[in-house]
């Protein structure tokens, strides 16, 4: 092609034409190729100014420089428009509609016995007690001699311990949280606040009201000038923290080896009056196994079952339902679905 304005802009006209006709960004691709390239028909006009006189360049060379700017203009215009184009379509085609309903996959959830344990935790941690933790696998000797449970003591005989062989090694499953007191007093200095959620183990046969691995959780307050009235109101906050504001707790007299004096707790609720639990001062020959100053130091301890708290408070009749782990039986706590 010879050089001349109007192979000029010619050239450039029908470069524009191609440039405002491109519908997408494909089509402006190869129209970039063909029009504005190195291979376009005004590339090579501009290539053919080295063989032009000197004379004649610089007119050349102005009108081909104003016709590669405008097209040079011109495609990124049209770049710029169908981007903005593309985006919007893509934003459409790939909307989301969060108003639809979400695939109801089970995700799992907590058992109910674990989540009433971790709010008897949480309580607990709220009063400024401490969690503490003993093996389910204990020594006898802090299963029973270190709580004053002599070895005549019916708890102790077969029926209800779960010995572990060889015997002599004189490790039992535990058949209480109880313990734990003894571990943590052996430990720590007073002032000592704690709690011990755990398995507990007898050998009871599985019914309605019993089972074999059962849980408890253990109180333990060891302090200077500590008295029944401090057991009292914290049982009574602890059972309006379990049952409702309205529940209270009654204390029973009865025994237990390792407080005196001891008590059974009764919690009002559902107008009537339900057994929930142990509990009493620590009677003053543990503090004194666990080398803790009787003079200085009193205490109270409680202990209570976990499946029973929460038996009472979800009107539960059977506990198989809360060992036999019947995923309906979760659910129909609501949880983790
Ligand atoms: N350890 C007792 C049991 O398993 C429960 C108990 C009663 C715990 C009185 C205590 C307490 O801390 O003071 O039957």
């Amino acid at each position: 092609m010879s050089l001349s304005v109007s192979a000029i802009e010619s050239a450039a006209k029908q470069a524009l034409a191609a440039i405002t006709g491109a519908k997408s960004l494909e089509e402006l691709k190869a129209v970039k190729i063909e029009h504005v390239g190195d291979k376009s028909a005004i590339a090579k006009l501009n290539q053919s100014l080295g063989s032009i006189e000197a004379t004649e360049r610089a007119e050349f060379g102005k009108v081909l420089g104003q016709a590669k700017a405008s097209i040079g203009a011109a495609f990124t215009a049209a770049q710029q428009q169908l981007e903005i184009e593309r985006d919007a379509k893509v934003l459409l085609e790939e909307v989301v509609d969060v108003t639809l309903p979400a695939g109801n996959s089970h995700k799992g959830g907590l058992h109910p016995l674990t989540v009433i344990k971790n709010e008897v935790s949480d309580y607990f941690l709220s009063q400024g007690y401490s969690i503490a933790e003993g093996p389910e696998l204990e020594a006898g000797w802090l299963n029973f001699d270190s709580l004053n449970i002599p070895a005549d003591h019916p708890a102790r005989t077969m029926q209800d311990t779960f010995f572990i062989e060889p015997v002599e090694s004189g490790l039992v499953l535990r058949t209480h949280t109880s313990p734990v007191q003894v571990r943590t007093m052996l430990t720590q200095e007073p002032p000592i606040y704690i709690v011990s959620p755990g398995r507990t183990f007898r050998a009871d046969e599985l019914d309605s009201t019993h089972s074999p691995v059962f849980s408890q959780v253990e109180g333990l307050v060891i302090d200077k000038d500590i008295s029944m009235a401090h057991l009292k109101g914290a049982l009574d906050d602890f059972a309006a923290k379990m049952f409702g504001p309205d529940a209270i707790t009654r204390l029973r007299p009865s025994f237990f080896p390792f407080t005196e004096p001891s008590a059974e707790v009764d919690v009002w609720f559902n107008n009537r009056w339900i057994e929930w639990g142990g509990c009493g001062m620590v009677n003053p020959k543990v503090l004194e196994t666990c080398g803790i100053d009787t003079s200085v130091y009193s205490g109270f301890a409680f202990g209570m079952g976990l499946e029973r708290t929460l038996m009472v408070r979800q009107g539960i009749k059977d506990m198989h339902d809360i060992v036999e782990g019947d995923i309906r039986f979760s659910r129909s706590f609501g949880l983790g679905l």
